[in-house]
């Protein structure tokens, strides 16, 4: 794994959108998997603004989405949906045959498994996955005690992603599962980048840069990856010992 430091937010995710923009622009039907959360949100906006200047084409690039909250309509403002619709798809006029989002409403969440993994299986792999990492270390949902082999599957959610995942919506939500893909597709996909930025994600990239790897902390997975990088901004770098950066 790759661990590297950028100055602030904003030169993390300019860097974050590069990659997306540098790998469409040599593998322009490439398969891009997209984290939601506040984490890519700067991505996403400089993302738009830099293909819509330079007029770059996605219209061969498949996109899917990382996971959703079970239970939780798309047009809810904190469903992945809304996030991925609002911040990309609709700025960059992606066509709906594009787009593979897991359906949190779905009344057979394990046939929208199947059919996510098979997608994916077609399409010839993930090339690009862009995620974020929780509080306690998730990702996706890919919560604490997960399997590193699981494909797509629906999970319950820890009490950390219950309250944290508040912060998505404008009133208390009930939150209980989640459908999201597995770190079997992180660790099969060509190229995996977490993202962390602020001093709150401190302490849990302390854990995933410096503790073993462990189911416990899903997170830690991507030092398994050969094409894993950890991109983390100065102050989520902030409590990493002087010898691991
Ligand atoms: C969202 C997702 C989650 C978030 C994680 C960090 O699609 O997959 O795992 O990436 O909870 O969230 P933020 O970026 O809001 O700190």
């Amino acid at each position: 794994m790759q661990l590297n430091i950028y100055s602030d937010y904003h030169a993390l995710s300019l860097r974050a959108a590069g990659e997306i923009i540098d790998l469409v622009t040599n593998k322009p039907n490439a398969v891009i998997c997209l984290a939601s959360g506040d984490t890519p949100r700067l991505m996403c906006k400089l993302l738009t603004e830099r293909a819509l200047k330079e007029k770059l084409d996605f219209s061969r690039c498949t996109f899917i989405g990382l996971d959703e909250w079970i239970g939780i309509p798309p047009e809810s403002e904190g469903s992945c949906h809304f996030f991925f619709q609002t911040l990309l798809f609709d700025p960059l006029r992606i066509s709906p045959a594009q787009i593979h989002l897991l359906d949190g409403m779905s009344k057979d969440p394990a046939q929208e498994c199947a059919v996510m993994d098979k997608t994916i299986f077609d399409k010839g792999g993930i090339d690009l996955m862009i995620v974020g990492v929780g509080m306690n270390g998730h990702i996706g949902f890919n919560e604490p005690g997960v399997s590193f082999e699981n494909y797509s599957h629906v999970t319950d959610l820890n009490d950390t992603t219950i309250s944290v995942g508040q912060k998505y919506f404008s009133k208390p939500v009930a939150l209980k599962q989640g459908i999201t893909l597995g770190l079997k597709h992180l660790l099969e996909s060509k190229k995996t980048i977490v993202l962390a930025n602020g001093q709150k994600k401190a302490v849990i990239i302390k854990k995933v840069v410096e503790e073993n790897i462990s189911t416990q902390i899903p997170a830690t997975v991507i030092r398994m990856h050969p094409q894993g990088v950890l991109m983390i901004d100065e102050e989520a770098a902030s409590l990493l010992k002087k010898e691991t950066t």
